[in-house]
């Protein structure tokens, strides 16, 4: 993956990269991670989130790796072993690390969509998390029904979170960028990379103008820090389109 100045940024330090490279050693082991300093996963009230706290099958917005890439966080009530051989859309060949936390079910992956980037903003969201089933057209162009799954309703892209959100269907060429979870054997919850392909730069380039009134920020591509706020969607998003 390339050098990109946002995550030069965050990479500065010896100290720091050592860290994170210890961090994430075991974790280069499902594809090709980008690593980020590991940044802990924290509630409303910035205390170390529980992972037994989150609602099964419920969607959960945090922000990582930079202050204003929001990433799905799900619990999907079921064990993921993972393991999925998956590419993106240039042809790099990775592997899903599946689920972590006591029952291996809970996963996570960037919220901005493969097709034309569709992301939750704190106004309005596109793409989510459907625990119900909804109606879309599979990759076989067969119309398919199912619940759990990510839905994006700008073109009906739809992504599978129990499979590496691999596509299911839609115009997105490849899956959702995975987001690296380690749960510690303190108990908490840690994210320490991307993975598969991701989008930040065309993100960037195409929505910085926007991001900058949203998070009221300019440096909206500055890494989140040691902690990020874990909030469910529909409080970190007023209004939730869904595609019905
Ligand atoms: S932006 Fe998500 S389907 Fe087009």
């Amino acid at each position: 993956m390339s050098d990109k100045p946002g995550r030069r940024r965050f990479l500065g330090g010896c100290s720091a990269l050592l860290g994170m490279l210890a961090a994430t050693r075991s974790a280069r082991s499902t594809g090709e991670l980008t690593p980020f300093a590991p940044v802990m996963l924290v509630d409303q009230r910035d205390r170390p989130l529980n992972i037994g706290s989150l609602a099964v099958r419920t969607e959960y917005i945090f922000q990582y790796p930079f202050i204003s890439t929001p990433c799905f966080l799900i619990d999907l009530d079921t064990e993921l072993p993972g393991g999925e051989e998956l590419s993106t859309k240039d042809g790099r060949v990775y592997r899903w690390g599946g689920g972590v936390g006591p029952r291996r079910s809970v996963v996570a992956f960037s919220a901005i969509c493969a097709h034309r980037l569709s992301h939750p903003t704190r106004s309005a969201s596109f793409i989510g998390y459907r625990p119900r089933a909804v109606g879309y057209m599979n990759s076989e162009r067969k119309v398919s029904r199912r619940a759990d799954v990510i839905q994006c309703c700008s073109e009906q892209s739809v992504y599978d979170p129990a499979h590496g959100a691999r596509v299911l269907g839609g115009p997105a060429p490849q899956p959702l960028a995975a987001i690296q979870l380690e749960h510690r054997d303190d108990g908490h919850l840690y994210a320490v990379g991307v993975y598969g392909g991701d989008l930040f730069d065309k993100y960037f380039e195409r929505f910085s103008h926007r991001l900058v009134l949203e998070y009221e920020t300019f440096d909206v591509q500055a890494p989140v820090g040691e902690t990020t706020r874990v909030m469910r969607g529909d409080e970190f998003t007023r209004h939730l389109v869904t595609c019905g």
